[in-house]
């Protein structure tokens, strides 16, 4: 099969487009014709090495963690999923990834795919709409009324993030460049911040919720806008528990954790109309390496996706 591998950690130039085995599902396993596979920033941060203390990665390695596409064939034990149907899903992080014809993937990994939207719509949703959805609901327990900070508003995870809050009920603010800003209202942002041009910290107070994204500065200067007891929630690491003391606030930690129950409550959600995928790009699978230049420059307006087929 055609995969995009790479076989040494590096830039956007060791993704090598070429020809891969072609993986067989084991027991609790599916086989799925990959016709989609959504780009995250992880991707690229797996490409450059970043992970590889965390996780012994084999390589080569397929790249990518956000599939859609078709059960071709099923392991032994296998009794969610049958030859046929249309599935998304987070694969394992730590197994040979979704930028490939196909993909091995555990079934406790799937769900049905929302049946509104076609292949390369479904593989912009799993890692970034549990991302967000397991930040605002799981850790943050964010509810109708509530404020809530969105940094990045206009990325993956911040633009399912303004919409999840606005159908709960919140109040949203977000935050991104002066281009992005009509589009963040026109999600369902009730408010907008050109973080280049204003200071959200001078404009922004007693929040319920700050979804950061970001880190570093971003994260420092957003414990004073939580009022007492508020809580922030990061995708990029640990925030200091010492800070959230020292503000009388909370933090907490958005990691993407593969739930299908989650998912198929968000396919039923953008079945309904009430959230919708926001894909910016799309490329062939065989420029995967374009893919992972627009991602790492850090400004990708809702997500990017690889058609595979
Ligand atoms: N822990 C986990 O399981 C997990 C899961 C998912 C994501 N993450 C991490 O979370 C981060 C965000 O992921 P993502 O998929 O949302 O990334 P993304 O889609 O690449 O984010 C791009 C967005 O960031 C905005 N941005 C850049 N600098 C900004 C700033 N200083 N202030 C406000 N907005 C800014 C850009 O808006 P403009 O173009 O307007 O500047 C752009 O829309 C990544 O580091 C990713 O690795 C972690």
């Amino acid at each position: 099969m055609k995969a995009v591998r790479i076989h040494s950690y590096g830039g956007p130039e060791v993704l090598k487009y070429e020809d891969a085995p072609e993986p067989t599902p084991g027991k609790g396993e599916v086989l799925v014709k990959v016709y989609a596979a959504g780009v995250n920033p992880v991707d690229w941060k797996v490409r450059e090495g970043y992970l590889k203390q965390a996780i012994n990665y084999p390589l080569p390695l397929i790249l990518g963690w956000d599939v859609a596409g078709i059960v071709e064939s099923i392991g032994t034990g296998v009794t969610k999923f049958k030859k046929g149907d249309e599935i998304f899903g987070k694969p394992d992080l730590t197994r040979n990834g979704a930028y490939a014809e196909y993909i091995v993937v555990n079934e406790s990994d799937l769900a049905l795919k929302p049946k509104s939207k076609d292949f390369v719509h479904s593989a912009a949703v799993p890692v970034t709409s549990l991302t967000a959805w397991q930040s605002l609901f799981d850790v943050a327990k964010l509810e109708a009324g509530q404020k809530i900070l969105i940094h990045a508003a206009a990325g993956g995870v911040g633009s399912f993030a303004v919409q999840f809050a606005k159908w709960k009920g919140a109040y949203v603010i977000g935050t991104a460049s002066k281009n992005n800003l009509e589009w963040l209202k026109s999600i369902g942002a009730d408010e907008t911040i050109d973080y280049n041009v204003v200071k959200f910290e001078d404009v922004v107070h007693d929040m319920d919720v700050v979804l950061d994204t970001i880190g570093g500065e971003t994260q420092n200067r957003s414990w004073k806008v939580l009022k007492k007891g508020g809580i922030l929630v990061s995708t990029v690491g640990q925030p200091s528990e010492k800070e959230a003391e020292k503000f009388g606030v909370r933090c907490g930690v958005g990691n993407a954790v593969s739930n299908p129950e989650q998912l198929n409550q968000i396919a039923n959600l953008i079945d309904e109309g009430k959230v919708n995928p926001l894909v910016e790009t799309i490329l062939p699978l065989s420029e995967a390496r374009r893919a992972h230049e627009i991602s790492q420059s850090g400004h990708t307006r809702g997500k990017s996706v690889l058609k595979v087929i």
